[in-house]
Parts: C-alpha cells; structure tokens; sequence
C-alpha cells in the first residue's frame, strides 16, 4: 500500500503545478466585461490581446495572438465561444465561470484587438 502513496502525492502536485496559470480564475459577475478580460483573460492573453505582459515580455501561455488580423479574421465566432466555455488545451474552461451568453458578449472585445 504504501508504496502508492508517494506516485500519487507526486501526480497530485504536478497536476497541482500545471494548473497554476488557471488557478483563482474569477468567476464573472455582471458588469464590464472589459474588466473581466483584464481579471480572467490578460493573465494569459495580455491586456492587449497579443499575448505580452505590461512591458512587452511574452506570456508563456498565451496560445493565441488577438492582435493579428489576418489569422483573427479566420477564426469564427461560434468556434470562439465554443473554446471560451469548454476550453482547448491549457485554455482553461469558462462554462462554471461565465454563461454562454457573456461568452457570446466576449467576443466584441476579442474582435477588437484586431481591429487597429
Ligand atoms: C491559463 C491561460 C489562459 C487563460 C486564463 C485564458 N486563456 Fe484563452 N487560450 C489559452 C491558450 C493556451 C490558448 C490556445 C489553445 C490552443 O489552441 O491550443 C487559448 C485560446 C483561446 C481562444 C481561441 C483562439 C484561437 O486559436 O482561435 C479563445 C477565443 C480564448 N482563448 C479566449 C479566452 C477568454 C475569453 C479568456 C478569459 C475569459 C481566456 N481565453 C483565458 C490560454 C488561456
């Protein structure tokens, strides 16, 4: 028996680590969405959209950069949601964070990082 305890205390805390990013993500509670991207998105995707910290460093978990254009316009709204709420990856998932209507909203704040 013992011999279990400790693969799994070690699986446990590395599940732990990998979560870091995604942890103490805030759930939202009405108001400004704009806000909730800075509080639940910018940790990852940077302020602006393009995935960089406040002095311009890269953000080691940025995935996607909103800021470019030509691969935004790609992407489709309905896809964006999908992925808002059930996450992709190390994209956490926002379901029990946000309804699919304030992911819906999101959107209009994502589009905007591209739009410049
Ligand atoms: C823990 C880091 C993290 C947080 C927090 C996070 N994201 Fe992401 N997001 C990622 C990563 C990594 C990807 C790339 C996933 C992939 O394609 O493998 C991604 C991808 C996305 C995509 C898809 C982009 C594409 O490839 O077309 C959308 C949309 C998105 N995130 C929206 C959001 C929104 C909205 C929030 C806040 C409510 C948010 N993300 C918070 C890490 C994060």
């Amino acid at each position: 028996m013992r011999r279990f305890i400790l693969p799994v205390l070690c699986l446990v805390g590395a599940a732990l680590m990998a979560g870091d990013q995604a942890k103490d993500l805030p759930k939202f509670q009405g108001g400004d969405l704009n806000k909730y991207w800075t509080d639940a998105c910018a940790r990852c995707h940077g302020v602006n959209g393009n995935g960089r910290d406040n002095s311009g460093k890269p953000l080691p978990d940025a995935g996607f950069d909103f800021t470019d254009s030509r691969k935004a316009n790609k992407k489709k709204d309905s896809d964006w949601v999908k992925i808002t709420l059930e996450g992709k990856d190390k994209m956490p998932a926002f379901k029990d964070k946000m309804t699919a209507d304030d992911a819906q909203k999101m959107i209009a704040i994502m589009r905007k990082f591209s739009a410049k």
